[in-house]
């Protein structure tokens, strides 16, 4: 049996519990400079310390314009290495294994002052309007995707995640509401994202999995839907990913009419679906807070790993709570022993 606190292994990524600290950018560099400052690096330890066993690092851009905001953390220079080498190492002497997701903000660059987009359509009419990228630009964010990597390998990181969703670049690139090019990364509409994750690939150890946040599912009118989202999550699947993280919607606002609910659990379905239809492990998310919810999701095979959010910025010992309530055995921090 399966649960929440039971070990996880995929190629040589091994985790004490399944439990999944999501990706959530902090806005808080420093310098605009896309190098970590102490707020990231206390923030993520503090998780490692909680009990968390599998830290995933917010949304890191691949070049300056492809943050969504000027204080989005950066792995476009080498001197963004060091900082995050630190983060990672302090996670690990806390039992926390620790991945980061790589990621280009696309037409949601926020504060670039022309963003780049598979095709020149705003997000909405408070964005700006993007300008689509040449072929040959397309093919140098490539390259700019396998650079992030390589520094990742070097920072110490014991898995990669692709944001792929949220509407993001790689998520503009699959889906016919923002693709519209007519070269062969639209005619073709995983192009992009089959090569960045033969990119990355190349540059990762054999044993370190590559993982990709999809958005399984859009909410506006003529997005496309899980039945859509099964094909290419294939295709990815072949080219390399290892594991994905199902999440889903952000590509554009919502229609009064639909939305992502906001009630427990509510992503877990897509979750379930990409698992089963890929025979792949999968990373559930959205509102599994509440521990028995977040038990149950793996202990009924739903998905492999649970991921938490926004209750992991209220709580950073979220996990050490949650092996309380469920009654199972976890490592407490020695100085707090006390307390449990
Ligand atoms: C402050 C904040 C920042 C976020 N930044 C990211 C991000 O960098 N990458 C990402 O894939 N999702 C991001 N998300 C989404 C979360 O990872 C998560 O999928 C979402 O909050 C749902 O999970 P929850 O209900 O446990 O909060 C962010 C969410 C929040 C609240």
């Amino acid at each position: 049996m399966k649960d929440l606190f039971s070990p996880f292994k995929i190629k040589g990524l091994e985790l004490k519990n399944r439990i999944v600290m999501s990706p959530m950018c902090q806005y808080s560099v420093a310098n605009q400079d896309g190098i970590a400052a102490d707020w990231h690096y206390l923030h993520y330890v503090s998780r490692a310390i909680g009990g968390t066993g599998f830290i995933i690092i917010e949304m890191t851009d691949v070049e300056p314009d492809g943050r969504i905001s000027n204080f989005d953390l950066g792995l476009w220079s080498d001197e963004q290495i060091a900082p995050l080498k630190k983060i990672v190492d302090a996670c690990h002497s806390y039992g926390a294994k620790v991945g980061i997701q790589i990621a280009h903000a696309g037409r949601k660059a926020e504060d670039a002052e022309v963003p780049v987009a598979p095709s020149s359509i705003a997000f909405s009419n408070q964005y700006k309007q993007p300008r689509a990228l040449s072929t040959e630009e397309v093919k140098s964010l490539v390259e700019k995707f396998r650079s992030a990597a390589a520094r990742a390998v070097k920072a110490g990181f014991d898995a990669i995640e692709l944001h792929g969703a949220h509407g993001y670049l790689l998520h503009q690139f699959h889906s016919p509401l923002t693709n519209k090019r007519e070269d062969e990364y639209g005619k073709d509409l995983t192009k992009f994202g089959r090569e960045v994750i033969e990119a990355v690939k190349a540059e990762m150890p054999e044993d370190m999995p590559l993982m990709m946040r999809i958005s399984a599912k859009e909410y506006v009118e003529g997005g496309y839907g899980i039945e859509e989202s099964l094909v290419f999550a294939r295709q990815y699947q072949q080219a390399g990913v290892d594991l994905f993280d199902v999440s889903s919607g952000g590509e554009g606002h919502f229609p009064a009419d639909g939305g992502p609910g906001s009630h427990a659990g509510y992503q877990v379905p897509l979750a379930r679906e990409i698992k089963q239809a890929l025979d792949v492990p999968v990373i559930a998310v959205g509102r599994l807070e509440d521990p028995v919810l977040a038990n149950a999701v793996i202990g009924n095979e739903d998905a492999d790993l649970a991921a938490i959010g926004r209750e992991l910025l209220r709580n950073p010992y979220w996990a050490l709570d949650a092996a309380v309530k469920l009654k199972k055995e976890t490592a407490i921090p020695k100085p707090y022993s006390r307390a449990f």
